[in-house]
Protein backbone atom coordinates (compact mmCIF):
# COMPACT_ATOMS: atom_id res chain seq x y z
CA UNK A 1 0.00 0.00 0.00
CA UNK A 2 1.23 3.26 -0.68
CA UNK A 3 2.36 5.49 1.90
CA UNK A 4 1.74 9.58 2.15
CA UNK A 5 3.22 11.42 -0.44
CA UNK A 6 5.16 13.72 1.26
CA UNK A 7 4.70 17.26 -0.20
CA UNK A 8 8.19 19.27 -0.84
CA UNK A 9 7.43 22.21 1.64
CA UNK A 10 4.50 22.49 3.97
CA UNK A 11 2.45 25.68 4.91
CA UNK A 12 3.83 27.77 7.65
CA UNK A 13 1.51 27.60 10.72
CA UNK A 14 1.39 31.62 11.04
CA UNK A 15 2.38 32.30 7.69
CA UNK A 16 -0.12 35.64 6.98
CA UNK A 17 2.99 37.96 4.75
CA UNK A 18 0.40 39.44 2.54
CA UNK A 19 -3.03 38.86 3.80
CA UNK A 20 -5.48 41.38 3.75
CA UNK A 21 -7.04 41.12 7.01
CA UNK A 22 -10.08 42.89 8.64
CA UNK A 23 -9.91 43.44 12.36
CA UNK A 24 -12.92 44.83 14.57
CA UNK A 25 -12.24 46.00 17.54
CA UNK A 26 -8.75 46.99 17.12
CA UNK A 27 -8.81 50.36 19.19
CA UNK A 28 -7.72 48.81 22.19
CA UNK A 29 -7.33 45.45 24.34
CA UNK A 30 -6.89 41.99 22.38
CA UNK A 31 -8.11 43.68 18.85
CA UNK A 32 -5.19 46.08 19.00
CA UNK A 33 -3.11 43.04 20.43
CA UNK A 34 -3.88 41.00 17.21
CA UNK A 35 -3.18 44.03 14.89
CA UNK A 36 0.19 44.73 15.93
CA UNK A 37 0.77 40.15 15.56
CA UNK A 38 -1.05 40.38 12.15
CA UNK A 39 0.84 43.32 10.90
CA UNK A 40 4.64 41.94 12.46
CA UNK A 41 3.76 39.29 10.45
CA UNK A 42 3.52 40.78 6.62
CA UNK A 43 -0.11 41.05 6.97
CA UNK A 44 -1.90 44.33 6.11
CA UNK A 45 -5.04 45.17 8.24
CA UNK A 46 -7.67 46.97 8.31
CA UNK A 47 -9.00 48.45 11.72
CA UNK A 48 -12.23 48.65 12.74
CA UNK A 49 -14.00 50.50 16.10
CA UNK A 50 -16.28 53.38 16.95
CA UNK A 51 -13.20 55.67 18.14
CA UNK A 52 -11.48 57.31 15.07
CA UNK A 53 -8.67 58.51 17.22
CA UNK A 54 -7.86 55.28 18.64
CA UNK A 55 -7.70 53.60 15.32
CA UNK A 56 -5.38 56.23 13.99
CA UNK A 57 -3.02 55.87 16.89
CA UNK A 58 -2.74 52.21 16.29
CA UNK A 59 -2.10 52.32 12.86
CA UNK A 60 0.41 54.56 13.93
CA UNK A 61 2.18 52.20 15.92
CA UNK A 62 2.10 49.26 13.50
CA UNK A 63 5.14 48.06 11.66
CA UNK A 64 3.19 47.19 8.54
CA UNK A 65 0.49 49.17 6.24
CA UNK A 66 -2.87 49.73 7.71
CA UNK A 67 -6.39 51.68 7.23
CA UNK A 68 -8.90 53.16 9.38
CA UNK A 69 -12.18 52.03 9.41
CA UNK A 70 -14.43 54.06 12.24
CA UNK A 71 -18.01 52.65 12.59
CA UNK A 72 -20.26 50.29 14.45
CA UNK A 73 -20.08 46.77 13.57
CA UNK A 74 -23.33 46.34 14.15
CA UNK A 75 -24.22 48.77 11.49
CA UNK A 76 -25.03 46.14 8.19
CA UNK A 77 -23.95 48.99 5.66
CA UNK A 78 -20.98 49.74 8.06
CA UNK A 79 -19.28 46.15 7.25
CA UNK A 80 -20.15 46.31 4.02
CA UNK A 81 -18.14 49.13 3.40
CA UNK A 82 -15.30 47.98 5.15
CA UNK A 83 -15.19 44.71 2.75
CA UNK A 84 -15.48 47.60 -0.08
CA UNK A 85 -12.79 49.61 1.23
CA UNK A 86 -10.57 46.49 2.15
CA UNK A 87 -11.15 45.99 -1.86
CA UNK A 88 -10.65 49.01 -3.00
CA UNK A 89 -7.38 49.43 -1.04
CA UNK A 90 -5.99 46.24 -1.51
CA UNK A 91 -7.79 44.02 -4.38
CA UNK A 92 -9.17 41.83 -1.91
CA UNK A 93 -9.88 40.51 1.59
CA UNK A 94 -8.70 37.08 2.80
CA UNK A 95 -9.05 36.94 6.44
CA UNK A 96 -12.22 38.68 9.06
CA UNK A 97 -11.66 38.89 12.42
CA UNK A 98 -14.88 39.76 14.05
CA UNK A 99 -13.51 40.55 17.49
CA UNK A 100 -14.98 43.37 18.99
CA UNK A 101 -17.56 43.46 21.67
CA UNK A 102 -18.85 44.56 25.23
CA UNK A 103 -19.75 42.91 28.49
CA UNK A 104 -21.36 45.25 31.00
CA UNK A 105 -21.30 43.76 34.29
CA UNK A 106 -24.64 43.45 35.51
CA UNK A 107 -26.52 42.11 38.68
CA UNK A 108 -28.34 39.62 37.21
CA UNK A 109 -31.97 39.25 35.41
CA UNK A 110 -33.98 42.52 37.26
CA UNK A 111 -30.69 44.29 36.38
CA UNK A 112 -30.78 44.07 32.84
CA UNK A 113 -32.42 46.43 30.96
CA UNK A 114 -33.74 44.73 27.87
CA UNK A 115 -32.37 47.34 25.70
CA UNK A 116 -28.99 46.35 27.41
CA UNK A 117 -29.40 42.74 26.70
CA UNK A 118 -30.82 43.48 22.61
CA UNK A 119 -27.18 45.93 22.88
CA UNK A 120 -24.62 43.33 23.83
CA UNK A 121 -26.25 40.83 21.73
CA UNK A 122 -26.34 43.19 18.97
CA UNK A 123 -22.28 44.09 19.42
CA UNK A 124 -21.12 40.74 20.23
CA UNK A 125 -23.33 38.34 18.14
CA UNK A 126 -25.23 40.23 15.46
CA UNK A 127 -21.99 42.43 14.56
CA UNK A 128 -20.19 39.36 14.07
CA UNK A 129 -23.27 37.70 11.72
CA UNK A 130 -23.17 40.72 9.22
CA UNK A 131 -19.07 40.78 9.66
CA UNK A 132 -19.23 37.52 8.18
CA UNK A 133 -21.89 38.55 5.66
CA UNK A 134 -19.74 40.96 4.16
CA UNK A 135 -16.54 39.23 4.04
CA UNK A 136 -18.68 36.44 2.41
CA UNK A 137 -19.43 38.24 -0.43
CA UNK A 138 -15.79 39.44 -1.75
CA UNK A 139 -13.90 36.63 0.01
CA UNK A 140 -12.51 33.85 -2.59
CA UNK A 141 -11.81 30.35 -1.85
CA UNK A 142 -8.99 30.39 0.62
CA UNK A 143 -10.80 33.29 2.91
CA UNK A 144 -11.14 32.93 6.35
CA UNK A 145 -13.71 34.21 9.28
CA UNK A 146 -12.47 33.79 12.80
CA UNK A 147 -14.47 35.00 15.46
CA UNK A 148 -13.34 35.94 19.26
CA UNK A 149 -15.76 34.28 21.16
CA UNK A 150 -14.80 33.36 25.12
CA UNK A 151 -14.63 30.37 27.59
CA UNK A 152 -18.31 32.16 29.41
CA UNK A 153 -19.81 30.85 26.09
CA UNK A 154 -19.07 27.64 27.70
CA UNK A 155 -18.96 28.53 30.93
CA UNK A 156 -21.09 30.74 32.14
CA UNK A 157 -20.37 33.22 35.36
CA UNK A 158 -23.38 35.27 37.51
CA UNK A 159 -24.40 38.73 36.18
CA UNK A 160 -23.05 38.30 32.27
CA UNK A 161 -26.69 36.45 30.83
CA UNK A 162 -26.12 38.39 27.62
CA UNK A 163 -22.69 38.47 27.29
CA UNK A 164 -22.74 34.61 27.67
CA UNK A 165 -25.24 33.83 25.49
CA UNK A 166 -24.10 35.66 22.97
CA UNK A 167 -20.83 34.19 22.87
CA UNK A 168 -22.70 30.76 23.15
CA UNK A 169 -24.69 31.88 20.16
CA UNK A 170 -21.73 33.01 18.69
CA UNK A 171 -20.53 29.10 18.48
CA UNK A 172 -23.51 28.05 16.73
CA UNK A 173 -23.20 30.54 13.82
CA UNK A 174 -19.84 30.14 13.29
CA UNK A 175 -20.54 26.20 12.53
CA UNK A 176 -23.62 27.07 10.59
CA UNK A 177 -21.97 29.49 8.44
CA UNK A 178 -18.87 26.86 8.09
CA UNK A 179 -21.39 24.79 6.58
CA UNK A 180 -22.71 27.46 4.41
CA UNK A 181 -19.45 28.60 3.13
CA UNK A 182 -17.43 25.16 2.86
CA UNK A 183 -18.72 25.14 -0.98
CA UNK A 184 -17.18 28.78 -1.33
CA UNK A 185 -14.14 28.02 0.13
CA UNK A 186 -14.08 29.84 3.16
CA UNK A 187 -13.82 28.52 6.60
CA UNK A 188 -14.87 29.81 10.03
CA UNK A 189 -14.39 29.37 12.55
CA UNK A 190 -13.68 30.51 16.48
CA UNK A 191 -11.30 31.66 19.39
CA UNK A 192 -12.65 31.69 22.67
CA UNK A 193 -10.19 33.32 25.01
CA UNK A 194 -10.03 32.98 28.15
CA UNK A 195 -8.85 35.73 30.48
CA UNK A 196 -6.97 38.47 29.47
CA UNK A 197 -5.66 41.47 30.93
CA UNK A 198 -7.20 43.97 28.52
CA UNK A 199 -9.64 47.56 29.44
CA UNK A 200 -12.62 45.23 28.87
CA UNK A 201 -11.14 42.70 31.42
CA UNK A 202 -10.45 45.87 33.89
CA UNK A 203 -13.09 45.36 36.08
CA UNK A 204 -12.17 41.73 36.92
CA UNK A 205 -8.25 42.50 37.19
CA UNK A 206 -8.62 45.71 39.68
CA UNK A 207 -11.03 43.53 41.85
CA UNK A 208 -8.61 40.94 44.21
CA UNK A 209 -11.13 38.60 44.69
CA UNK A 210 -12.21 38.01 40.86
CA UNK A 211 -8.83 38.51 39.77
CA UNK A 212 -7.76 35.59 42.56
CA UNK A 213 -10.88 33.44 41.06
CA UNK A 214 -10.03 33.87 37.89
CA UNK A 215 -6.32 32.29 38.97
CA UNK A 216 -8.22 29.56 40.68
CA UNK A 217 -9.79 28.70 37.95
CA UNK A 218 -6.92 28.75 35.51
CA UNK A 219 -5.02 25.29 35.08
CA UNK A 220 -1.93 27.23 34.41
CA UNK A 221 -2.56 29.41 37.46
CA UNK A 222 -2.26 33.19 35.63
CA UNK A 223 -4.38 35.23 33.48
CA UNK A 224 -3.42 35.31 29.48
CA UNK A 225 -0.57 37.35 28.38
CA UNK A 226 -0.02 39.14 25.02
CA UNK A 227 2.15 36.52 23.92
CA UNK A 228 -0.46 33.75 24.52
CA UNK A 229 -3.31 34.88 22.50
CA UNK A 230 -2.05 35.97 18.67
CA UNK A 231 -0.98 32.43 17.77
CA UNK A 232 -4.18 30.97 17.40
CA UNK A 233 -5.64 33.63 15.26
CA UNK A 234 -2.15 33.46 13.09
CA UNK A 235 -2.86 29.56 12.68
CA UNK A 236 -6.41 29.86 11.89
CA UNK A 237 -5.14 32.86 9.36
CA UNK A 238 -2.59 30.64 8.00
CA UNK A 239 -2.95 28.60 4.99
CA UNK A 240 -1.57 25.72 7.60
CA UNK A 241 -5.39 25.63 9.10
CA UNK A 242 -7.04 25.08 5.81
CA UNK A 243 -8.94 21.53 6.78
CA UNK A 244 -10.25 23.51 9.95
CA UNK A 245 -13.53 24.77 10.06
CA UNK A 246 -16.10 25.00 12.62
CA UNK A 247 -13.78 24.82 15.69
CA UNK A 248 -13.99 26.21 18.55
CA UNK A 249 -10.45 26.88 19.70
CA UNK A 250 -10.03 27.69 23.98
CA UNK A 251 -6.82 29.83 24.48
CA UNK A 252 -7.62 29.83 28.14
CA UNK A 253 -4.77 28.31 30.32
CA UNK A 254 -6.94 25.19 31.08
CA UNK A 255 -10.01 27.74 32.35
CA UNK A 256 -12.42 25.10 31.30
CA UNK A 257 -10.72 21.96 32.29
CA UNK A 258 -10.99 23.23 35.96
N1 LIG B 1 -10.24 40.47 27.69
C1 LIG B 1 -10.62 39.23 27.95
O1 LIG B 1 -10.20 38.63 28.94
C2 LIG B 1 -11.54 38.53 27.00
C3 LIG B 1 -11.83 37.19 27.25
C4 LIG B 1 -12.66 36.50 26.39
C5 LIG B 1 -13.18 37.13 25.28
N2 LIG B 1 -12.90 38.45 25.06
C6 LIG B 1 -13.46 39.06 23.85
O2 LIG B 1 -12.41 39.65 23.12
C7 LIG B 1 -12.93 40.73 22.35
C8 LIG B 1 -12.10 41.96 22.61
O3 LIG B 1 -12.19 42.25 23.99
P1 LIG B 1 -11.20 43.26 24.72
O4 LIG B 1 -10.93 42.67 26.03
O5 LIG B 1 -10.09 43.62 23.83
O6 LIG B 1 -12.20 44.51 24.89
P2 LIG B 1 -11.87 46.08 24.92
O7 LIG B 1 -10.52 46.28 25.47
O8 LIG B 1 -13.03 46.73 25.59
O9 LIG B 1 -11.87 46.48 23.37
C9 LIG B 1 -13.05 46.35 22.62
C10 LIG B 1 -12.86 46.95 21.25
O10 LIG B 1 -14.10 46.78 20.52
C11 LIG B 1 -14.53 48.04 20.02
N3 LIG B 1 -15.99 48.08 19.94
C12 LIG B 1 -16.86 47.97 20.96
N4 LIG B 1 -18.11 48.09 20.50
C13 LIG B 1 -18.03 48.26 19.16
C14 LIG B 1 -18.97 48.45 18.14
N5 LIG B 1 -20.29 48.48 18.38
N6 LIG B 1 -18.52 48.60 16.87
C15 LIG B 1 -17.21 48.60 16.60
N7 LIG B 1 -16.25 48.42 17.52
C16 LIG B 1 -16.67 48.27 18.81
C17 LIG B 1 -13.95 49.05 20.99
O11 LIG B 1 -13.77 50.33 20.43
P3 LIG B 1 -14.90 51.49 20.49
O12 LIG B 1 -15.46 51.49 21.87
O13 LIG B 1 -14.14 52.72 20.11
O14 LIG B 1 -15.91 51.10 19.45
C18 LIG B 1 -12.58 48.43 21.28
O15 LIG B 1 -11.68 48.77 20.25
C19 LIG B 1 -14.39 40.88 22.74
O16 LIG B 1 -15.19 40.21 21.79
C20 LIG B 1 -14.45 40.17 24.08
O17 LIG B 1 -15.74 39.69 24.36
C21 LIG B 1 -12.09 39.17 25.89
Amino acid sequence: MADIEIPDSFPGAGDVAGKRVVVTGAGRGLGRLLAHAFSGAGARVALVARTERDLKAVAAELPGPAIVCPGDVTDAAFNEAVADAAVAEWGGLDVWISNAGISPVVSGPRGTDPALWRRVLDVNLTGAFLGARAAARVMGSGGRIICTGSVLGERPRAGLAAYCAAKAGLVGMAKALALDLAPAGVTVNVVAPGWFDSPLASAWKEDPGLAASVVDHTALRRWGGPTDLPGAYLFLASDASGFVTGSVLPVDGGYLLV
